[in-house]
């Protein structure tokens, strides 16, 4: 086996998959697996619980430089050791969350984190611009998709098993205006790897999307070592 690190870089819109095939990559592979939405998520939760205006760059930075973050691989996420894993998967999060990540200053402290993370061990990340910012010579990049009315579905089913009724339309009008706010903020915008391979997962089941991708590593690698670099 090879000591050098592999970086899978998974990234793509809401609802479009990553983090159910992600966490199932990196069980598959023995990688570490890293959801960078959480990371904005639980900066979002620290802000609204401190009331800072979203808008206030220089103290989003203070909180996002001060955050002691821990991914656990269970899915569980520690934000300076208090467990915030369910508080941070509601639609006011996802909200603030995508407010927060437009800020230059946050995205800078939070991608230090990332990288320094993806240095030490291989790492299945995923996020908005994993493979075009955070760390762009990654081994591997996929980008996720799938039609709206998918990812309102998904989303949808998700909130429903947390107990959070919301009407279709509502759920399609939510991702519409956090993929706006992704893809056309100034910093590291969410967009396609011109190397990324598209899945576009709207019929695709999830073993599906998995073994797609396990076939594209293996094509990429043989016993952990890179081929065609
Ligand atoms: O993947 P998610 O829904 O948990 O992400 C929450 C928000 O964080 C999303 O609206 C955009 C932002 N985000 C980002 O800007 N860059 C990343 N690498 C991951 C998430």
């Amino acid at each position: 086996m090879s000591s050098r690190k592999i970086i899978l870089a998974i990234d793509g819109p809401a609802g479009a998959g990553k983090s159910t095939i992600a966490r199932r990559l990196a069980q598959r592979l023995g990688f570490l697996y890293i959801d960078t939405g959480a990371m904005y998520r639980a900066i979002a939760l620290w802000a609204v619980r401190t009331n800072t205006d979203l808008a206030d760059s220089h103290r989003l930075e203070q909180l996002s430089l001060a955050a002691v973050l821990d991914l656990a691989q269970d899915g569980s996420v520690l934000l300076n050791g208090e467990d915030i894993t369910a508080l941070i998967r509601t639609q006011q999060m996802s909200d603030a969350a995508s407010r927060v990540s437009a800020v230059p200053a946050v995205r800078r402290a939070l991608v230090q984190k990332q990288r320094e993370m993806g240095a030490r061990q291989s790492v299945v990340m995923e996020g908005r611009d994993i493979g075009t910012n955070v760390f762009p010579d990654a081994d591997i990049k996929i980008y996720l998709d799938a039609s709206l009315e998918v990812r309102a579905a998904r989303r949808l089913h998700d909130l429903e098993a947390k107990g959070d009724h919301r009407s279709l339309d509502h759920v399609v009008r939510e991702i519409r205006e956090r993929d706006q706010r992704d893809s056309t903020r100034g910093e590291a915008p969410l967009r396609q790897a011109i190397d990324a391979f598209l899945l576009d997962t709207s019929r695709m089941t999830i073993e599906q999307v998995e073994e797609a991708i396990l076939k594209i590593y293996r094509d990429r690698t043989s016993n952990g070592k890179e081929l065609g670099r």
